[in-house]
């Protein structure tokens, strides 16, 4: 399986956009960290990340890498709570969706509390900071090779 992580908007701040919320890591550390875990782990998988601040952007790549074999990984960042363009194109794809943010978004404001893709996702994962990625990878990528 191909995992993709999807990143939106303002995420390519991560390092230093409010550290005490969002840590000092950046998605570029991450990836290497993902890359070398799934050699390891999950040697016939791999992963790519990427990162939109266009939401027209983030929804081709979206429809483009769309398939029965794909595995999504995304957290939207703000689109979560506000996008339906975002919203109705993950209702249409094959691949299997995982939401993921590392805040704890349902102990935070009220508005965050709102994910309007969350229903046409497999699950979602808050506030495990970027464990939540790799739990997210591992539920997508037990449940394609069919391990009970
Ligand atoms: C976030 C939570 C969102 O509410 C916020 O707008 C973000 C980051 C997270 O990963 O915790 O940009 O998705």
């Amino acid at each position: 399986m191909k995992v993709y992580i999807v990143h939106g908007i303002n995420l390519d701040q991560l390092g230093h956009r409010q550290p005490a919320i969002y840590g000092h890591q950046t998605l570029a550390d991450q990836l290497t960290l993902w890359e070398s875990w799934m050699a390891n782990s999950w040697p016939a998988s791999s992963v790519e990340a990427v990162q939109f601040n266009d939401e027209d952007a983030l929804i081709r790549f979206l429809q483009a890498v769309d398939g029965e074999d794909a595995g999504v990984v995304i957290n939207p960042g703000a689109w979560t709570h506000s996008s339906i363009p975002l919203r109705d194109a993950v209702a249409g794809l094959r691949a299997k969706v995982v939401e993921v943010h590392l805040s704890h978004t349902y102990a935070r404001e009220a508005f965050r509390r709102v994910s309007l893709l969350a229903p046409f996702t497999k699950g979602t994962i808050s506030g495990m900071g970027w464990l939540g990625y790799r739990f997210a990878m591992e539920a997508l990528l037990v449940e394609a090779a069919d391990i009970p």
